[in-house]
């Protein structure tokens, strides 16, 4: 852990948790670090993003690029960004980040708590009126995410704050740690329909639990509530489920595509696979005044016995 720069230490002072979270720099940025039954969890405030959770049990849960820099205008690659209030490239198209307008702010520290029960960190954000063009909506956006005996639980909430509908679509992009791609199988999709985006065209549907050993970017739609990821190499099962979600994203860069991210390390893909908890593609979020919609994401780590 770095040095404690004077914003931390104002953090602390404010809303630390003695034994259960700590504001910290880390990665160049400052960090909340939460404690919870021997569990850990490191959230940036630079996009409101989980780069690491640990369980005793299990170890490091997520993957993380090991050029993880905040503070560099730019997104950090790893453990799970937010993506909001549009997934992908800008509906409009041109000009406008990938992923929403999110990922590169820094957040602001709500709430903190901590009980039996969990450990828990809120942040927000206001959209920046310099995206007025990109995005032209009044909208509160918060994340709050728990560490539990359970498991990871995140909560994405936008309260439309205008007088007008707004629309959107967003996602939790988590990336989950791999032991070695040939060890692993997702599993929850069987019978989805999807959106194969490397292979534009009419809906595909998954036949059968997955195996990845290429590229893969699908976006899934109905009914993905619960998908599991088992690695054979880590010994472990991680389940995703999630809530106020109708899509799910798989995602994995494969050799070339992970050449071109210049992020993703030398064998990076190897280990990693995404599984994003989303409203993407069909799945639009549609939020009259006043109205708030909540995406959320339960990751939970069990070591095979
Ligand atoms: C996934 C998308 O969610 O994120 C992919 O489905 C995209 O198409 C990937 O390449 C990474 O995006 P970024 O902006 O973090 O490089």
């Amino acid at each position: 852990m770095d040095s404690l720069l004077p914003g931390a230490a104002a953090l602390n002072e404010r809303h630390g948790i003695a034994g259960r979270l700590a504001f910290a720099v880390m990665y160049g940025g400052i960090v909340a670090v939460l404690s919870h039954g021997g569990a850990r969890a490191i959230v940036a405030l630079q996009g409101a993003q989980v780069l690491s959770y640990e369980t005793p049990d299990c170890g490091e849960v997520l993957w993380l690029s090991p050029h993880a820099q905040l503070g560099t205008g730019k997104p950090v690659r790893g453990g799970i960004p937010v993506c909001w209030p549009w997934f992908g490239p800008h509906p409009g198209g041109g000009g406008q980040p990938a992923h929403g307008l999110v990922r590169a702010r820094s957040w602001r520290v709500a709430a903190t708590s901590a009980g039996g029960d969990g450990t828990r960190l809120s942040l927000d954000v206001e959209p920046a009126d310099a995206s007025a063009a990109a995005w032209p909506h009044r909208a509160r956006v918060t994340l709050d995410v728990t560490l539990t005996d359970e498991g990871l639980v995140l909560g994405l909430s936008t309260e439309n704050l205008d007088a007008a509908p707004l629309a959107l679509t967003q996602a939790l992009h988590t990336y989950l740690r791999a032991g070695g791609i040939d060890a692993v199988t997702i599993s929850g999709l069987e019978g989805c329909a999807f959106i194969d985006q490397l292979d534009p065209g009419p809906l595909k549907r998954e036949a059968q639990s997955l195996r990845i050993g290429c590229e893969v970017d699908r976006i899934y739609q109905g009914d993905c509530r619960v998908i599991t990821l088992s690695d054979t190499a880590l010994a472990r099962t991680i389940s995703v489920a999630s809530g106020g979600s109708a899509s799910a994203v798989v995602w994995n860069p494969w050799i070339e595509k992970s050449a071109r991210l210049g992020d993703m390390g030398p064998d990076g893909y190897r280990h990693m696979v995404c599984i994003e908890t989303a409203n993407a593609g069909a799945d639009v979020v549609h939020l009259t005044p006043g109205a708030r919609h909540t995406l959320s994401a339960h990751i939970r780590a069990v070591a095979h016995s």
